[in-house]
């Protein structure tokens, strides 16, 4: 398998076509992530542009691109964040979708999915609830509950 010294040199965020693909790519992501039956309401009041622009320096750190990740610790930022499994697969779903859909490299899509990967324990805390954690959406749903709670 010849691999040319041209290729070698270009790392994985020149491959997917560096910021011209990506800054349009994520900022697709971002809004299918906020507009999503499933995980979309977690970002409920959230900016879609500052979460574009942190997902965006993120992935050029992990791909080696040349922006530099600015945001917070990820660990601290969904600590928070009641996130399950199935909620985890969503977002890593939706992430392979659009890359797939702007005809991103392959091998890049797979691993710009590992660097996700990795981050599993970190966004899922070691408290992971890989079910239902029915006391947590019951907190969560109880200000918008209005005319059926008891206040
Ligand atoms: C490996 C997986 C993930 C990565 C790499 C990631 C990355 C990020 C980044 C870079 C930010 C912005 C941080 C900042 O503002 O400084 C962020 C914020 C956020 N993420 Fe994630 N995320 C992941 C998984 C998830 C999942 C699964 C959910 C929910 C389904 C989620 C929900 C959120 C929310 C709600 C915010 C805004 C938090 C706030 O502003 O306080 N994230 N994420």
């Amino acid at each position: 398998m010849a691999e040319s010294a041209g290729d070698r040199a270009r790392s994985d965020w020149e491959l997917a076509g560096g910021e011209a693909v990506l800054r349009p790519a994520i900022a697709e992501f971002v809004d299918r992530m906020f507009d999503d039956a499933m995980i979309g309401f977690m970002f409920d009041g959230r900016s879609r542009t500052r979460i574009a622009e942190m997902e965006l320096r993120l992935a050029s750190a992990q791909l080696g691109g040349p922006l530099r990740y600015t945001g917070r610790d990820i660990a601290e930022v969904h600590r928070r964040l009641p996130i399950m499994g199935g909620q985890f697969a969503r977002r890593r779903q939706i992430l392979l979708n659009t890359l797939r859909a702007r005809g991103v490299d392959e091998g890049v899509i797979e691993r710009w999915i590992a660097h996700v990967d990795a981050l599993r324990e970190h966004i899922m805390g070691s408290g992971a609830v890989e079910h239902c954690d029915h006391a947590a959406q019951a907190a969560r749903l109880a200000p918008r509950a209005g005319t059926e709670g008891s206040r």
